[in-house]
């Protein structure tokens, strides 16, 4: 029998303010595998992956590597040990060149022979990144191939990654596949954590579900199916489907957006003339990598951002440069992709959050302008019912929800603004099947109810799923803009990645 090179055993994580995220997880990790680790939203799967690899210290259990109890209090020593885990949110210094960032904290070695050796590696696993750039010009997945890169060259046996495909494009997604299923051949152990079936049905060897904080299965991937891990994951059946799209009769420019320009933080021109006309009754994708814009785009239109150049006109009427209230009052609302410093104000309570941007609506305030909590509670009431959103009391901060949670309860008050146009910015980033499914439903819905939907996702299934026509965004341009059904996919990875079919 071949012997893991990772035991946990009965770990159980109880957070500081008293939040219980394991509740006895017993998992092994063996060599030559790529093992899946799926869950909802808030199911423990970052957690336990923390404790493997050092970030955290169980509350109670046993962690045992080469079948030797150990006791991580850092991450250096897990890394010793051949653990090493590649984050989401990638913890590069960002002033720091990759090479520099590879052997931050790492003694005893030349610059020129580690040169040498990361080359080398380079060679064999075709991880190609700039090292001599600092970071903050790379993109994404460059990032996060110098991370790989990194912890390959310290002599990872056990690789974690926690959602690594959030931000890669197609074909850097393919790349890191067959990477990773290369590391499983030469007998690495790889974890892989997502919340995309089809690519933990793609890549893994055998897949373990979590549901809060407990396994609630372990299968192999040959014989699984996508709706069984949802269904384990979810506790109940999810229906992948779509509803169909509704014919809208008469549609209308909603939206029309002529010669924008827009630029960033630091001052560079993010969006570079783009033109656009939003109808009712469509969804318009918008396709693209990252960092080509999208965001400022999103900050220009909904207010957020200051337009050097262009003109927008909603509903007739030109908005250009108008502030984000007098744009939801006009029935222009934003779906955030930051949740969590756009969307909502996390210290508040669910009831104050359900309220904010509502204090322009008559019907939430009586004579003299004071709140009138009772309709707000009412109102609040009403959208947690409607939108199945779990929360203890009206009173609960919002920062107690869980991620698909704080994303439902956002949903559900800007669409009770009753918009014509929504600007949909990432609205399922990060959020388990059942909430990802809720939101798409509900996109459809109110497009077949004649709304405009601008949708910018950096996810492209959900693009080509949802959208009537589709404009794929790089370098702050629209490089091309036509109905879903008119690309293929490869001409859009390869639009993606800035090459023109
Ligand atoms: N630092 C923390 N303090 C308190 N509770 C936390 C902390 N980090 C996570 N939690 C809670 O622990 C539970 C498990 O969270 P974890 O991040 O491990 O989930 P996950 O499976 O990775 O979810 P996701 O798919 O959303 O990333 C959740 O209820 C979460 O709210
Ligand atoms: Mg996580």
């Amino acid at each position: 029998m071949v012997e893991p090179l990772v035991k946990v055993a009965d770990v159980v994580k109880v957070y500081p303010d008293g939040t219980v995220a394991l509740r006895g997880v017993s998992l092994d990790i063996f060599p030559n595998e790529i093992l899946g680790l799926l869950g909802e939203n808030g199911a423990g799967k970052t957690t336990l992956m923390k404790i493997v690899s050092g970030l955290l210290q169980p509350t109670e259990g046993k962690l045992y590597v080469y079948g030797k109890p150990v006791k991580f209090s850092m991450p250096a020593q897990a890394l010793k040990m051949g653990i090493g885990m590649v984050h989401q949110n990638i913890p590069l210094v960002h002033n720091f060149t990759g090479l520099e960032n590879i052997l931050l904290g790492y003694k005893g070695i030349k610059r020129d022979e580690a040169l040498e050796r990361l080359r080398d590696l380079m060679s064999k696993t075709g991880l190609k990144v700039r090292l001599d750039v600092p970071v903050e010009d790379l993109s994404l997945g460059e990032r996060q191939r110098i991370e790989i890169l990194k912890m390959l060259f310290r002599g990872v046996k056990i690789l974690i990654m926690d959602e690594p495909t959030t931000n890669l494009t197609p074909v850097e997604t393919k790349d890191l596949f067959r990477l990773l299923k290369q590391l499983a051949y030469e007998g690495k152990a790889v974890v892989f954590i997502s919340h995309k079936i089809k690519e933990v049905m793609e890549i893994t060897d055998r897949v373990v579900v979590l549901r809060k904080g407990k396994v609630v299965g372990r299968l192999k991937t040959k014989e699984t199916t996508p709706k069984e891990l949802a269904s384990l994951m979810v506790g109940r059946e999810v229906v992948f489907s779509y509803p169909p799209k509704k014919e809208v009769p008469n549609q209308k420019d909603l939206l029309v957006v002529k010669d924008l320009w827009v630029t960033d933080d630091l001052g560079r021109q993010a969006v570079r003339g783009i033109s656009f006309t939003l109808k009712s009754g469509e969804i318009l994708g918008v396709a693209g990598v990252e960092g080509n814009g999208q965001k400022e785009l999103v900050e220009a239109l909904t207010g957020l951002r200051v337009i050097d150049k262009g003109k927008v006109i909603l509903m007739g009427e030109e908005v250009t440069g108008a502030d984000p209230g007098t744009l939801s009052f006009r029935g222009l609302v934003h779906i955030p992709e930051d949740r969590k410093n756009v969307g909502l104000v996390l210290t508040m309570s669910v009831l104050e959050n359900v309220f904010l941007g509502l204090h322009r609506y008559p019907e939430f305030l009586k004579p003299g302008k004071l709140i009138n909590w009772n309709k707000v509670t009412e109102h609040a009431r009403k959208l947690i019912k409607r939108f199945e959103i779990v929360v203890r009391s009206l009173k609960s901060p919002a920062k107690s929800l869980s991620g698909g949670n704080q994303q439902k309860l956002i949903v559900a008050r800007e669409l009770s603004k009753k918009p014509s146009v929504i600007i949909a910015a990432n609205p399922t980033r990060g959020l388990d099947v059942a909430s990802t499914q809720f939101v798409r439903n509900l996109l459809i819905n109110l497009r077949n109810q004649g709304i405009g939907i601008l949708l910018i996702s950096s996810d492209l299934d959900e693009v080509l799923d949802l959208s009537d026509r589709v404009a794929v965004m790089y370098e702050g341009k629209f490089t091309s803009l036509k109905p879903v059904k008119d690309y293929t996919l490869q001409e859009i990875g390869l639009l993606m990645g800035g090459v023109n079919a």
